[in-house]
């Protein structure tokens, strides 16, 4: 997939210019209208001749493209038979969190034969964020990357990439997930997983269908490529890698990094990563590059790799390459936790003079959110009882309204704002576990006045096991400030704190049996779905939002709802 510059509009400034002869240097931002039509549609790069659920036809759906500080509107038409809503992953959304798209929390569903249009503003963001469904299991097929380019002029704080591509890595269930996901909550238990992994929606050969493509990234010998990779996978963590190139990070959820070379990229779902590649391995051979499960946790995972090939074009080479051999690429143990360590503690933000890391000092809000699963007892569950997830014990209960509408409109009976900030039975979170492992239910927020600075510790449980959770906090960045494994120690752990450049996100890994440190400053006002990534833990109950007030004055305030937003 290869990105289509938007039409520069300095072709018009300049044509006016020769007429009139006298204009206004500075480049005005520009209104970006899309159209998505939700239906169904067969795709031939899947093993399957069953209908997916897709946007405008497609699988991965379009690319949104747009620039710093343009105002997009897309307007999406649902044809099909589910409800469903999409959401804008990383966009800030100041003040429009009527835009931000997750059902029931700042929106109703778009009903079968309805349409909502969705208009905001990129502001102050540039890099490669991703849109998805954001209802039940729909995002596993209706997906797709949003690019930001930086203003007009504005160059990328790293060389010129020669080409730029987008990379989207996911899950494939050959059977409908709505199926899949509603036979699981029946049963109490665990889903299936998947049938296989996708690269720009190829599977590539599969050993029950060999002759699958997979899909293809041409390359020129001695050029460097930007990769604006995505994992919009349901329930996976993945490594990337190219066999025979190393890959340079620049960027991650929309915000520039110290560039640093690596040979696997890791990316938890709902994360975004831009990476240069340079094509100067031997250009007689073709390379293989694989998307493979990063899972350390005793759990069932899918294990088919994804594979797409590389390949050299160009004069010389462009007639041996279809006969070349391929080199296939070393890829890390499925449970290489150490490769995700390195990774990871490799990130840092750019924090330059033109991209400062603008990290909160100190902290009004000091939050301790415990995540983890549980047991609840369920009389027509298979076992009796069902897994769930919480946070600080509690299992989120989806309400019937929209949050956001109870907030503008002082609903009552919808929500309270009495969510713990801490565990109300601190215990040895990664130790043995307790006896009881059932969750307390509710439909629990956390109030914040605007501008306060916030801190996080999300603290991983042992409960039934240890797992890595990728929380995503909707309508803000955040800076990871800390990270170790264990109990988070509030005496020693917070001296070793990185305020000067860590590295600033949407969406962070808790790692398995550790903690991770996050601030941020809440300076946008309205309901801000928090939860972790994995669709399942989300399903289960892993989520809970903020609601932040106004500030002073309009230009601190939620915008009203606009006419056409869905009602419930
Ligand atoms: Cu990418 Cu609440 O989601």
């Amino acid at each position: 997939m290869e990105i289509q510059r938007p039409r520069q509009p300095w072709v018009l400034v300049l044509s006016v210019f020769a007429v009139v002869c006298l204009l206004p240097t500075t480049v005005h931002s520009m209104v970006r209208h899309y159209k998505f039509n939700v239906v169904m549609k067969n795709t031939t790069k899947l093993c399957s001749s069953k209908p997916i659920v897709t946007v405008n036809g497609m699988f991965p759906g379009p690319t949104i493209v747009a620039r710093e500080d343009d105002t997009v509107l897309v307007k999406v038409v649902n044809h099909v038979k589910y409800n469903l809503s999409i959401h804008w992953h990383g966009i800030r959304q100041l003040r429009t969190g009527w835009a931000d798209g997750p059902a029931y929390i700042t929106q109703c569903p778009i009903q079968t034969g309805q349409s909502y249009t969705y208009n905001f503003t990129l502001a102050g963001q540039r890099g490669t964020l991703w849109w998805h469904a954001h209802i039940l299991w729909l995002r596993a097929t209706v997906h797709g990357a949003i690019v930001i380019l930086p203003k007009l002029g504005v160059p990328y704080p790293f060389p010129q990439p020669h080409k730029e591509k987008i990379i989207v890595l996911g899950e494939w269930w050959k059977s409908d997930v709505e199926a899949v996901i509603n036979e699981a909550t029946r049963s109490g238990l665990a889903p299936n997983v998947s049938d296989a992994h996708t690269i720009n929606g190829h599977t590539g050969p599969l050993p029950n269908c060999p002759s699958q493509q997979g899909y293809g990234l041409p390359v020129k010998p001695g050029k460097t490529y930007m990769l604006r990779i995505v994992n919009a996978a349901l329930n996976e963590e993945l490594f990337f890698k190219i066999a025979g190139h190393e890959l340079t990070v620049v960027e991650v959820d929309a915000v520039y990094t110290k560039p640093f070379k690596t040979d696997t990229v890791v990316i938890a779902p709902g994360q975004t990563t831009n990476v240069l590649l340079t094509a100067n391995a031997y250009a007689g051979s073709n390379y293989m590059v694989a998307a493979t499960t990063y899972m350390d946790a005793p759990i069932a995972f899918d294990n088919v790799t994804a594979t797409a090939t590389l390949h050299y074009v160009g004069p010389t080479t462009a007639n041996a390459n279809a006969a070349a051999k391929t080199v296939l690429a070393t890829l890390p143990p499925q449970n290489a936790t150490w490769v995700a360590t390195k990774f990871i503690k490799s990130l840092r933000s750019l924090n330059s003079e033109e991209y400062p890391a603008r990290v909160p000092m100190n902290v009004d809000h000091s939050l301790f959110f415990t995540v983890g699963l549980g047991v609840n007892p369920c009389r027509s569950c298979v076992n009796g009882s069902r897994v769930v997830a919480d946070i600080n014990n509690v299992t989120f209960v989806m309400p019937k309204i929209a949050l956001l509408q109870a907030h503008f409109f002082n609903l009552p009976g919808v929500f309270t704002d009495d969510f713990p900030a801490r565990p109300s039975h601190p215990y040895n979170y990664t130790g043995t576990q307790p006896a009881n492992p059932a969750t307390m239910k509710g439909t629990r927020l956390y109030r914040l006045p605007y501008n306060a600075r916030v801190e996080i510790v999300l603290q991983d449980t042992g409960m039934i096991t240890p797992e890595n959770h990728p929380i995503h906090l909707h309508g803000f960045n955040f800076f990871e400030v800390g990270r170790g494994l264990g109990n988070f120690n509030q005496k020693k752990d917070p001296k070793k704190f990185n305020l000067v450049d860590p590295v600033e996100r949407n969406t962070v890994g808790v790692p398995a049996g550790g903690w991770v440190a996050i601030r941020f400053t809440a300076d946008n006002p309205g309901v801000w779905f928090m939860h972790c990534h994995l669709e399942i833990h989300t399903t289960w109950g892993l989520k809970m939002a903020f609601v932040v007030d106004n500030g002073d004055g309009p230009n601190h305030s939620l915008l009203p709802p606009p006419a056409d937003l869905p009602k419930c």
